[in-house]
């Protein structure tokens, strides 16, 4: 199993009303498998995959990535375990202003040794050509369209070929062409053996997932096909 989260809860202190965000969720992701969760805006889904992510700390339960239990781990252990093995696309993106495309994609790699850095670059750049921003990849993140940045924050999360990919709705601002590309590719990704988990509302996405889900109020159940 590449994911498995086991009872975990977390509430958000909140100014005096606690927020329940996660209520007891456990989940199993294994290698291959395409995940794909869905529900109403507020109810968790943001706080689940940063949890997986290894960037929340839940109050109860464990996140065990690859047979590491993520918060069992010194900080700084995690943070390189996260850079190695864990490629996140947060929901808003999180591109740093001043880099252009390029160094942002890049910026995946600091922390690797010299070996992993050297053969980067030229993945970078192929990256940013499969996802269709070549003519601008010396553009910086101002100049760029929402989905442009999206697609930049998604070649960032999967520079290092991690083994376990967390996307928060990474088709949420394209068209109906880029979004078959970025799908497709996070597909292919997980055929190739990583485990793939998506926060989406896109009925494509979740016509092609193994392991379907919908969240409520912070606790989740299996979720049903999308109607054809
Ligand atoms: N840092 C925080 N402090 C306090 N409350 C928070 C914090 N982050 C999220 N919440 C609350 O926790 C709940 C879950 O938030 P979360 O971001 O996980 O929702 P979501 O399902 O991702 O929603 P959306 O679809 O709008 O992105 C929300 O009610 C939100 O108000
Ligand atoms: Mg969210």
């Amino acid at each position: 199993m590449i994911l498995r989260i086991d009872s975990i809860s977390k509430t958000y202190p909140a100014n005096g009303s606690p927020v329940e965000a996660l209520r007891d969720v456990s989940l199993d992701l294994a290698g291959g498998q395409f995940g794909a969760l869905r529900g109403a805006s507020g109810c968790g889904k943001s706080t689940l995959l940063l949890t997986a992510g290894g960037l929340l700390r839940p109050d109860r339960g464990h996140v065990v990535v690859a047979d590491k239990d993520l918060y069992a781990m010194p900080p700084n252990a995690r943070a390189a375990f996260r850079a190695r093995h864990i490629g996140f696309v947060f929901q808003q993106f999180h591109l740093v202003p001043y880099l252009t495309v390029l160094d942002n994609v890049l910026t995946a790699t600091l922390g690797l040794d010299a070996a992993a850095r050297s053969t980067a670059r030229q993945r970078a750049i192929e990256l940013i050509e499969q996802f269709g921003l070549t003519t601008r990849i010396r553009h910086r993140p101002a100049q760029l369209s929402t989905g442009e940045r999206q697609r930049t924050a998604l070649a960032r999360a999967l520079l290092n070929h991690p083994t376990l990919v967390l996307a928060d709705e990474p088709t949420g601002n394209l068209d109906q062409d880029n979004a078959t590309i970025v799908l497709q590719h996070l597909r292919d990704y997980a055929t190739e053996g990583a485990a793939v988990l998506l926060v989406t509302h896109d009925p494509n996405a979740t016509q092609e997932a193994q392991l379907r889900l919908k969240m409520a109020d912070g606790q989740i159940e299996p979720d049903d096909p999308p109607p054809v």
